[in-house]
């Protein structure tokens, strides 16, 4: 499980990374609040499966594996809008990845309660945010080539009604 944890620590910092190019230079507020969002819900994530480990009892030799956090070569050189899309979808698969893995140790092992935990809290949220990406995506390819900043800015204005301004809890 502890691999978990700290594949969603990473995933936190790499959505934090993807903030920080759209929230000032390339100045798409909303996108940048979004995955500030993004990253907090994964915070929340590491936070509550350290909390199940320790109140399982489930012997842990580290939270952090040896690797300790990165963030993805991808993530670091995106410069495009729709691009930070796709990597913030790979990040999600990335932890999703994890997350079966971890399932499945479970599931082998007949552990029940950790089986349950990880669908429940883990799967769905994970699956919401592929769901949350992807519609973006898709409303950004549907339109013509010379609509495409025009949906891009709506979508940024969307985003921003429904998170806020994050950004300045980062700068
Ligand atoms: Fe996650």
């Amino acid at each position: 499980m502890f691999r978990f944890v700290t594949q969603e620590l990473t995933s936190q910092y790499n959505y934090l990374q993807l903030s920080s190019k759209f929230g000032a230079a390339h100045a798409y507020p909303g996108f940048s609040s979004l995955f500030v969002h993004l990253s907090n819900e994964d915070y929340s994530t590491a936070d509550k499966l350290v909390r199940f480990i320790a109140l399982r009892k489930i012997q842990v030799d580290r939270l952090i594996n040896k690797i300790g956090i990165k963030i993805n070569s991808d993530i670091q050189s995106v410069m495009d809008l729709r691009n930070s899309l796709t990597q913030a979808k790979e990040n999600n698969k990335r932890s999703w990845r994890e997350l079966e893995r971890c399932h499945k140790i479970a599931v082998d092992k007949n552990e029940f309660n950790i089986q349950d935990y990880l669908e429940t809290n883990q799967l769905e949220h994970h699956i919401k945010v592929e769901k949350l990406l992807s519609d973006i995506e898709n409303r950004i390819d549907e339109v013509r080539s010379d609509q495409t900043e025009l949906i891009k800015f709506m979508i940024d204005e969307e985003l921003l009604e429904t998170y806020g301004d994050r950004r300045t809890k980062v700068w």
